[in-house]
């Protein structure tokens, strides 16, 4: 099985011209770049291996509404993956039922939705337990009303990413996070969903425990912030997916 490995740039870089240079040097087949909104049209020129993703995306398709940038127009930018539900958006307003809106509009444009979903660490320090009711809500009202839209088993992918472990240093345990990524893929398998979904762990995932969560038979690739900042780092995050595989 391919590992996956998106990397979420987040409102990095600072100019245009480094946004290129970061996207020729991690360049590879396997891999999403999602960069800010500005550097998605120079970065989609310079790719050649790698998909465009891109961070968020909002529902209506076109309209009165300053500084949003909408689903509809992402697919018109040649984007192909779309993060949506990463708990930097929650925290600064987006609701499950907000979330919910952008998975749906997302899914209807036909981008592949990376649904980020996660406890923060109140509800970890409770017990695996908790994690997973906390994740399996995340899911539910996320994924609300989906069905009818033909959801294609591809076109989801599920981020399990702890709130805590994010830009943290502190990553989840590998074999921590595999459970939640069966768990994940368990509660997609039951009737209501009827799916076969990828699950990708991010949270502090660097060059250095890459390997180990990616080694997880059970995680299909990786969300990576702050080290794909670094292609470097980013680099070896590739070459430890490549030689699992
Ligand atoms: P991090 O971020 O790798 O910097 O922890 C992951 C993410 O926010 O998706």
């Amino acid at each position: 099985m391919k590992k996956l490995i998106v990397a979420n740039w987040k409102m990095n870089p600072a100019t245009v011209a480094q946004a290129i240079r970061l996207a020729r040097a991690e360049d590879a087949p396997g891999v999403v770049i999602a960069p800010p909104f500005p550097f998605l049209g120079a970065v989609r020129k310079v790719l050649k291996k790698s998909h465009l993703g891109a961070q968020d995306a909002f529902w209506i398709p076109k309209g009165a509404y300053t500084g949003k940038v909408s689903a509809h127009q992402l697919k018109h930018l040649r984007v192909m993956y779309v993060i949506i539900g990463h708990s930097e958006r929650r925290a600064l307003g987006d609701t499950d039922e907000i979330v919910n809106k952008k998975v749906k509009a997302a899914f209807k444009e036909g981008l592949k939705v990376v649904l980020c979903v996660g406890e923060p660490r109140t509800v970890r320090r409770q017990g695996i337990g908790a994690a997973k009711r906390f994740v399996a809500a995340q899911l539910k009202k996320g994924l609300t009303g989906t069905k009818n839209l033909k959801l294609k088993t591809k076109n989801l992918i599920v981020a399990y990413e702890p709130v805590w472990a994010i830009g943290s240093g502190t990553a989840d345990k590998p074999a921590e996070a595999a459970a939640m990524a069966r768990f994940v893929k368990d509660f997609l398998k039951t009737k209501n969903y009827k799916l076969t979904t990828l699950v990708l762990y991010g949270g502090s995932v660097t060059s250095r425990n890459a390997a180990a969560f990616l080694g997880q038979e059970e995680i299909d690739g990786a969300l990576v912030g702050g080290a794909s900042l670094s292609s470097q780092q980013l680099r070896k995050i590739i070459f430890a997916a490549r030689s699992i595989q």
